[in-house]
């Protein structure tokens, strides 16, 4: 069974195939042919926590390739109310042909995909966000036709996004660089992963050490969905963590920026940096 669960789980290879296969399908979409490959399927998506393009991009994605969505806030369904996720992966298996789910704890992603019988998409956790770097890479292959060669640099909070980028951006080839502040790093397991990569990643406290001569650069939020009561603490705490023309200056020219959205201006990126590359991320 083929589950997206992180991106520790797929192969350089596999992770070249996917992006080949979005390529090809966004052709396809372009130029009106059509590619029902879920004719007849339906797809669940669990959402726990808010989402807009993860959302959205599902539901047109399903119907596009010929399925039905069924978006299912989990406000609505029994697993909101406490009932276990095995019995929810078990009934859900009967009648759905895949389960993207967006939620907290990885380990509820992971009980899904052990307990169920149908194929199931890590639509974020608190742990990592793989459709969306997934997404990323496709969008730098996109405007540089390569990985070999190019640093990725990742600052502030070492999130979700930073924990997908690192293992994204390595098994690509690229070079990465992450600054994060302490006590925020990235999730231990990644940074043991990083380690099989000697001379590729760099951590640092430093976010111009880790933007230095980068092609791309990548921020997030600095108070993930989940993190809201630690906001106060946390706009101090990342101070100096901010995607501005300053630090740009050290990157290499052009940059290219990328966010996964919502963005806060001001805060991890200034309105006029965010505005500049705005094509870049919606
Ligand atoms: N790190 C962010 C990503 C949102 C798409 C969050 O978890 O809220």
């Amino acid at each position: 069974m083929n589950h997206l669960l992180k991106l520790q789980d797929l192969s350089a290879e596999e992770i070249v195939r996917i992006l080949d296969l979005a390529d090809q399908l966004k052709y396809e979409k372009k130029h009106g042919i059509e590619h029902p490959y879920l004719k007849g399927k339906a797809v669940g998506l669990i959402f726990q926590k808010s989402s807009t393009r993860t959302r959205v991009s599902f539901e047109t994605g399903v119907h596009q390739l010929g399925g039905q969505a069924l978006f299912l806030s989990s406000n609505d369904l029994q697993i909101g109310r406490g009932e276990p996720v095995q019995d929810t992966a078990r009934v859900l298996s009967r009648y759905l042909d895949g389960i993207m789910i967006r939620t907290y704890e990885q380990k509820e992603v992971e009980d899904l995909a052990e307990y169920g019988s149908i194929p199931i998409i890590n639509g974020l956790t608190d742990y990592c966000h793989p459709c969306q770097v997934l997404a990323d890479l496709m969008t730098i292959r996109e405007k540089f036709g390569k990985f070999e060669g190019l640093k990725m640099a990742y600052i502030g909070d070492g999130n979700n996004m930073a924990n997908s980028l690192i293992v994204g951006g390595l098994k690509m080839g690229m070079d990465v660089a992450c600054a994060s502040p302490k006590g925020h790093q990235p999730d231990p397991a990644v940074l043991e992963f990083a380690k099989e990569f000697p001379g590729k990643f760099t951590l640092t406290e430093d976010p111009k050490e880790a933007v230095k001569d980068a092609d791309v650069v990548f921020t997030d939020t600095w108070a993930s969905m989940g993190m809201e009561a630690e906001k106060e603490e946390r706009m101090k705490l990342f101070q100096g963590y901010q995607v501005n023309d300053e630090l740009l200056e050290l990157a290499k020219s052009p940059v290219m920026i990328q966010h996964c959205l919502p963005a806060y201006r001001g805060q991890e990126i200034t309105e006029k940096v965010f505005e500049e590359h705005a094509d870049e991320n919606l």
